[in-house]
């Protein structure tokens, strides 16, 4: 506990899923957070849920560069730092996006937020960390399909990749202001996403990637990956910058 005291995080995508129980635990370990999301009843739910001296709630679509300025700028004018910075809002594709029937507008909507929107929130966490001398981290999601081909869904498979070239470039070029960039890569995790996209409850999706990892008998939930994250966040990986955090039980081995 208190891995986090004292420092302030944004999380993109913290409304649901991963971002959101990363919210919990970055708050119960002493973070003040802003959850930046564009669910804003479920977002100002959660941070209800959290405290409001622990976690604030602030709409921010990442598609739109200026959206993310401002929430940077205001995080900072709000609560004086910007210490970690979790690029974790994503979205994945509404088809099978198989390569010979792209829909490039489809494509191009999945990459806006995955890769554009990913990059736009590095950028200016980036210019806000050197700018007031922070050695801060940025975490941003990637994913298992971010190293291995896939049969569909394959504009996201591409987007992940790139967002650990985005992840790998960031880390060289941040170094030297000691500000850390790193990815964390899940497997499948039963959340809004995966669950509107394969049309199952979380249960089912968990019964049909379970047998797929070599850790037997354990299914990966959304808490498992904020530990990741937390890990990444803090001061115990202080040494690591420019890693894939993989957290697949082995999967992609
Ligand atoms: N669930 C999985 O199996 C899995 C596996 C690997 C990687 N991931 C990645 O984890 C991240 C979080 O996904 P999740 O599974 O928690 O899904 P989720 O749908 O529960 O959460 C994603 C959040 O991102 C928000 N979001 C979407 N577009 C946005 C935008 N333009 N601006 C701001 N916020 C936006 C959504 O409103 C939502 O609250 C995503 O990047 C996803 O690709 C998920």
């Amino acid at each position: 506990m208190n891995k986090l005291e004292g420092k302030v995080a944004i999380i993109t995508g913290g409304a649901s899923g991963i971002g959101e129980a990363t919210a919990r635990l970055f708050a119960k370990n002493g973070a003040r957070v802003v959850i930046a999301d564009i669910q804003d009843d479920l977002g100002n739910n959660v941070s209800l849920s959290i405290g409001s001296d622990r976690c604030t709630y602030t709409h921010c679509d990442i598609t739109d560069e200026a959206q993310v300025k401002s929430l940077v700028d205001s995080t900072v004018e709000i609560h004086g730092q910007l210490d970690i910075m979790f690029s974790n809002a994503g979205i994945i594709s509404k088809s099978d996006q198989i390569v010979m029937d792209f829909d490039m507008h489809e494509l191009d909507r999945l990459f806006a937020v995955n890769v554009r929107g990913m990059a736009a929130c590095v950028k200016h966490a980036a210019h806000k960390m050197v700018e007031r001398g922070v050695k801060g981290s940025i975490i941003c999601t990637s994913s298992v399909l971010g190293r291995i081909g896939v049969m569909e869904n394959t504009d996201y498979c591409m987007s992940k990749h790139a967002v650990v070239g985005l992840m790998k470039s960031a880390s060289k070029q941040l170094g030297q202001h000691g500000i850390r960039v790193n990815c964390v890569s899940p497997y499948v995790v039963a959340t809004p996403l995966t669950c509107d996209a394969f049309e199952k409850e979380g249960t089912e999706v968990e019964k049909i990637y379970e047998p797929l990892t070599s850790l037997k008998g354990l299914v990966l939930k959304k808490e498992d990956v904020a530990e990741a994250v937390l890990f990444l966040a803090g001061g115990e990986s202080g040494f690591i910058t420019g890693h894939d955090l993989v957290v697949d039980g082995g999967f992609s081995v």
